[in-house]
């Protein structure tokens, strides 16, 4: 089932794909952005990961043609143009075009043939805030691709073909939460999924029946050198488990210690944050979903603590949610800005959300955007 909302997004992306290519597209597919419930930075240390599916999707309107041409409804609406696409983004295509190229650079790579395609992608998954939309473009093409070649991907694969156009093509080193989220989660379910094998679970997230909401607080707030920090944690991990004698974090003992204060903070997070993904599946099996509020909130302390990765939007966010009542709060993606999400009882939600915003003002920081998330659909082909 579809939601009403990526009918209209593909309705417009195929008018757009009319209007500068002066043809039909031969189809459309839409993939979402997500929120990850819990489980953070832990996808690059072969850990869990529990991201769930937002309504919000981009939607590729593609047909083949005999050269690469990019269009996108945001921004200037400007098109890219290409007759190669390059190696990187470096010496191939730049820019929010880089997401798309990169992708078919790793199908070829990854033994999936594709050639030359007109795209028109029209999205809605806000920028910039932390909830995927780079990685929505790259499924939407990738399954637009795969479909147009008659190329049948396993989506596990596919999510980690995805992840090597962002990690190569365009070169953020970031794991392979955004994209499996994009690609394999479904509707009404949180995913929990295994990073080392990619083995998942789609775990029923009601909040309905319990009467609860979950908000997303995009806080606004400015990158700040969000790509450095990134890659320095990746880095910490990386060394962390070199000291500690194991391929990967995830594989490190519950009582290890390092002594290196900063290192030993970035393995105690990892550690918690993978028992905690594991306490929340069973509090969410056991059927109850206001019983992980503490799990959230003790994971974001974590991460401001000990990872490091959180800001005085976030914080305040999640300080003020909290303080008007919400059951449990945390940032949620890579950090350094982006959002939050608050669980909330319904009867509680706009206190909580008029809390945030108030307390955002009385510190100066930009005025926060809060809506209401559902568990949506994963990407799919739109009829
Ligand atoms: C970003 C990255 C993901 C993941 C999260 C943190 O969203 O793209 O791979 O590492 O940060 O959990």
């Amino acid at each position: 089932m579809l939601n009403s909302g990526c009918q209209e997004l593909a309705e417009t992306a195929a008018a757009a794909f009319r209007e500068v290519f002066g043809a039909e597209p031969e189809g459309l597919w839409a993939a979402p952005g997500r929120v990850n419930l819990i489980g953070e930075h832990t996808d690059y240390n072969e850990g869990f990961v529990m991201p769930f599916a937002l309504p919000f999707y981009a939607v590729a309107a593609v047909a083949k043609s005999e050269t690469w041409e990019f269009h996108s409804t945001y921004g200037e609406g400007d098109t890219v143009r290409a007759d190669a696409l390059g190696t990187s983004a470096e010496d191939g295509v730049a820019g929010w075009a880089g997401y798309l190229a990169g992708t078919a650079w790793a199908l070829n790579e990854a033994g999936y043939p594709v050639g030359p395609v007109r795209v028109a992608i029209h999205s809605d998954v806000p920028h910039g805030a932390g909830l995927s939309s780079s990685a929505a473009l790259e499924c939407a093409i990738l399954i637009a691709l795969a479909d147009l070649h008659g190329h049948e991907i396993d989506r596990g694969e596919a999510a980690r073909i995805a992840q090597k156009a962002e990690n190569e093509y365009v070169g953020a080193p970031t794991g392979v939460l955004d994209q499996s989220a994009s690609l394999l989660c479904t509707e009404g379910n949180v995913m929990f999924m295994d990073c080392r094998d990619l083995s998942r679970e789609q775990v029923p997230f009601d909040l309905a029946s319990e009467g609860l909401q979950m908000l997303v607080i995009d806080t606004n707030a400015p990158h700040r050198h969000a790509d450095g920090e990134y890659a320095s944690r990746r880095a910490d991990c990386e060394e962390a488990a070199r000291l500690l004698g194991v391929p990967f974090l995830r594989d490190a003992p519950k009582d290890a210690h390092l002594d290196d204060d900063r290192l030993n903070r970035r393995l105690r997070h990892i550690v918690t944050e993978n028992e905690r993904v594991l306490d929340t599946v069973k509090v969410l099996e056991g059927g109850s979903v206001a019983g992980i509020g503490d799990l959230l909130t003790a994971s974001h302390a974590s991460m401001r603590d000990d990872y490091e990765i959180s800001c005085a939007e976030l914080d305040s966010a999640v300080d003020a949610a909290l303080g008007a009542g919400a059951l449990g709060a945390r940032m949620t993606g890579g950090g350094f800005g982006g959002s939050a999400i608050a669980l909330v009882e319904t009867a509680a939600a706009s206190k909580v959300e008029a809390a945030v915003i108030e307390a955002a003002a009385a510190k100066g920081l930009p005025t926060p955007r809060v809506f209401v998330a559902r568990a949506a659909a994963g990407a799919h082909r739109v009829a």
